[in-house]
C-alpha cells in the first residue's frame, strides 16, 4: 500500500493504532527529513501563519516544547492552554472548545492522561466536533508522539528493518508520582506493528488497561511481533536489544496518591541497573520516555551511561512532532 501524504491532511492522530503502518511509515519519513533539514539549516516554513491549540490538563517539558518549538520552526505559532486557568476549568464542554478553536486555528492538541477512562474519550468527544485536527499529547491510553519517536530512535540504532528485536518493558519503582500508563500500553500497541518482540514485567498489581493490550494483541498479529509477560525485571531483559524500564501507576489507585505511593514502596527494588544490563547484553541500550526517577527507575549509572540513547529519543519527540503536523495540519 503506496500512502499519498497529501491523504492524511486533516486526520486526527489519536491512537497509533488509528493509523495503518503505511501511514505510520510515511510519518516516520517526514520525521527523518525534517530532522535532516534542521541539522542543515535549511528552512521548512511548511506551515506559515497557522495555529496549533495545546490544551494540557498535566504537567509537561518535553511534549510542550517539542510542540511549541516544532510549530515555531514550522512557520506557524502554538497557543498554550492550561486547563486549570482556562474556561474547561468551569466546565466548558468539549464540544464548544472544539467548535470554536476550530474556528481560530489550525489543530487542537490536547494532554489529558492521568485517569483512566477519562483521557481518550474526550479527545474523542472534541474531535467529533472539531472541523480541524485533533492530537494526542498523551492520555490514558496512548502517547503516540512518545510511540513515533521511540519507534524513530530504535531505528536509528538497529536500522530501518526492526522485525525480531527483542524489547523488555518494565515497571519499575519511582516515589515521584504514580505515571500514566500509557508509555507502556503504547509501547505494546506499535512495536509488534512492526515485527518487534515486546516482553512486558510488571509487578501484579500494576496490569495495562483491557482495551490498550486488545488493541496490543490485535497489532502483533498484523505485524508478526511477540507479546510475552515475564514475571521480572530480570527475566524481561534477558537477551533485550531494548530495556525500556519505567514506572507506572495502579489504575484504580490514580485518584488515591498516598495508597498507590504505599503499594509501590513494596517494589522499590524494582530499578535498572548496570545488573540489569548485563543481564540484557553487551550491544542493549536503555530507553525512557522521561522524566525519569533517578536512583529509584534507573541508577545514574545506567541513564548516564554508554547504553542509555534517552537523550536522542527526547530529541526526537521534536522531529515527529513537527512530521505529524505538516502531514495533518
Ligand atoms: N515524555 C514526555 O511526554 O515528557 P513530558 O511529560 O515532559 O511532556
Amino acid at each position: 500500500m503506496t500512502v499519498d501524504p497529501a491523504t492524511l491532511k486533516g486526520r486526527d492522530f489519536l491512537l497509533t493504532a488509528d493509523w495503518a503502518r503505511p501511514e505510520l511509515e510515511v510519518a516516520l519519513d517526514w520525521s527523518a527529513r525534517l530532522k535532516e533539514t534542521r541539522r542543515l539549516g535549511m528552512p521548512h516554513r511548511m506551515l506559515e501563519s497557522k495555529t496549533v491549540f495545546l490544551v494540557f490538563f498535566d504537567k509537561s517539558t518535553r511534549t510542550r516544547n517539542s510542540f511549541e518549538a516544532g510549530i515555531t520552526q514550522l512557520g506557524g505559532h502554538a497557543h498554550f492552554i492550561a486547563a486549570e486557568t482556562s474556561q474547561i476549568a468551569h466546565g466548558e464542554s468539549p464540544k464548544d472548545m472544539g467548535i470554536i478553536l476550530s474556528t481560530y486555528g489550525e489543530a487542537i492538541a490536547i494532554r489529558h492522561d492521568l485517569f483512566p477512562g477519562e483521557g481518550q474519550s474526550y479527545m474523542r468527544e472534541v474531535a467529533h466536533h472539531a472541523s480541524v485536527p485533533v492530537l494526542n499529547m498523551q492520555c490514558d491510553v496512548d502517547h503516540p508522539f512518545q510511540m513515533l519517536a521511540d519507534l524513530m530512535t530504535i531505528q536509528e540504532q538497529f536500522g530501518r528493518d526492526v522485525r525480531g528485536l527483542k524489547v523488555a518493558v518494565s515497571w519499575a519503582y519511582a516515589p515521584s508520582y504514580a505515571k500514566p500508563l500509557s508509555v507502556p500500553q503504547g509501547l505494546l500497541m506499535l512495536l509488534p506493528r512492526f515485527g518487534i518482540d515486546v516482553v512486558l514485567a510488571h509487578p501484579p498489581e500494576y496490569t495495562l488497561l483491557p482495551e490498550a493490550l486488545e488493541l496490543a494483541h490485535r497489532g502483533a498479529a498484523e505485524g508478526g511481533g511477540r507479546i510475552t509477560v515475564a514475571s521480572s525485571m530480570e527475566e524481561a531483559a534477558e537477551g533485550a536489544h531494548v530495556v525500556y524500564a519505567k514506572s507506572w501507576g495502579v489504575a484504580d489507585l490514580m485518584k488515591k496518591p498516598e495508597e498507590a505511593l504505599a503499594l509501590s514502596r513494596k517494589y522499590a527494588h524494582w530499578i535498572c541497573d548496570e545488573r540489569i544490563m548485563r543481564i540484557a547484553g553487551p550491544e542493549s541500550k536503555y530507553m525512557h520516555c522521561l522524566p525519569a526517577d533517578r536512583g529509584n527507575e534507573v541508577s545514574d549509572e545506567v541513564l548516564d551511561g554508554p547504553r542509555s540513547i534517552v537523550y536522542p529519543e527526547a530529541e526526537n519527540r521534536l522531529h515527529t512532532c513537527k512530521a505529524i503536523m505538516a502531514l495533518v495540519m
